[in-house]
């Protein structure tokens, strides 16, 4: 294999999607399509978002303090490409995902979703100087799951198939394949 050095970014990364649902002064729902973001561990698991520059969504987090991350799925994909190329500023985008309210935060929740995290705002770091940008650690206060994912009935490999995420790469929408290559630690054992 030979290598070259270029100047690109993190095309080959891959990277999740989530839809981070806030609400409006109004209490309609406002839905963006985010990937710069990470888990880390710090005593619990959090949720570390970045969103840069000026956002509908990014006004209503710091407002809120909370927002939901929907995991975007292939069923959710039309819309949330959507929500992603449209700006809250200028659309409003409250009939694009029916939503109902969260278990434990006032975040909404879009109906048709499978997984969604409620977050809460723990802190907020300003990585410019214009603070424009914002990158968040949340705690993660309630997931909100379709059963079939929750309990024993279905193999691992059946629940992916359910719920077919989807990630991003070189600006493409990419499907998972639902095949497990084995759990972690499975492969300690070096000839
Ligand atoms: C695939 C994809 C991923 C995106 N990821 C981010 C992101 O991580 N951070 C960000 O600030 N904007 C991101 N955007 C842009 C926002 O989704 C876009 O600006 C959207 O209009 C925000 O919605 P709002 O204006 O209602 O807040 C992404 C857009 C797309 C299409």
């Amino acid at each position: 294999m030979e290598k070259v050095s270029y100047h690109g970014t993190n095309e080959y990364c891959p990277q999740p999607l989530y839809l981070y649902g806030t609400y409006k002064e109004d209490g309609k729902p406002n839905y963006g399509l985010f990937c710069w973001c990470a888990y880390c561990a710090v005593e619990a698991e959090k949720f570390v978002a970045c969103i840069g520059q000026d956002k509908l969504t990014r006004d209503l987090i710091r407002k809120n303090g909370m927002f939901s991350a929907t995991v975007v799925t292939e069923k959710l994909l039309t819309d949330a490409d959507y929500c992603g190329t449209h700006p809250g500023y200028q659309f409003d985008k409250v009939d694009v995902l029916p939503s109902e309210k969260g278990e434990k935060l006032n975040v909404p929740v879009p109906i048709e979703a499978q997984y969604t995290l409620e977050l809460k705002v723990e802190y907020t770091l300003h990585p410019n100087t214009d603070y424009d940008s914002d990158i968040y650690v949340c705690s993660i206060e309630n997931v909100v799951a379709d059963k079939r994912l929750i309990g024993d009935e279905l193999t691992f490999e059946q629940k992916l198939e359910l719920l077919r995420p989807v990630v991003t790469l070189e600006g493409k929408y990419v499907p998972i394949d639902p095949r497990s290559l084995g759990n972690w630690g499975a492969f300690q054992e070096r000839e």
